[in-house]
């Protein structure tokens, strides 16, 4: 399948009752397999978790760690930009060139990259010790 019709089917599973917000997400890996996620939430809010939070999961526990390429869709108007946490999530596996495509239900997309979602971003590299 491929990376939009992953998250196309992430979005329809999504569990949203509280905010009706549906997401789905889907992100190839540098060995060009593809993981995605749903937006789950709960009535206790803050542990509702974010559909890129989901592919994220998903993609480390069947043991790939890079990014490649990112799909994220909802039922919004206008494309939907990842909350900042979930920046911060997608930057820990992926390049500042990887693509990151925002898109709506009804097909309008915009395309962006993980730098411009999130310049300056601190890294594993920050971190002493880390290599
Ligand atoms: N949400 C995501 O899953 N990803 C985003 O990039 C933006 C927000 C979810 C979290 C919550 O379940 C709902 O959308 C409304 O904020």
């Amino acid at each position: 399948m491929k990376l939009k019709d992953t998250a196309l089917q992430m979005q329809k599973n999504a569990y949203a009752p509280y905010s009706n917000f549906k997401v789905g997400a889907a992100i190839k890996s540098t060995n060009g397999y593809i993981f995605g996620g749903a937006n789950v939430e709960n009535a206790a809010y803050p542990e509702g978790t974010c559909a890129e939070a989901g592919a994220i999961a998903s993609m480390i526990s069947a043991g790939e760690r890079r990014i490649k390429e990112v799909y994220v869709v909802a039922n919004c108007t206008r494309p939907v930009p990842p909350c900042g946490g979930c920046r911060q999530k997608l930057v820990e596996f992926g390049t500042p060139d990887v693509v990151v495509t925002l898109a709506t239900l009804e097909g309008r997309e915009k395309t962006t990259t993980l730098l411009e979602l999130l310049p300056g971003a601190f890294t594993p590299e920050h971190l002493d010790g880390e290599k």
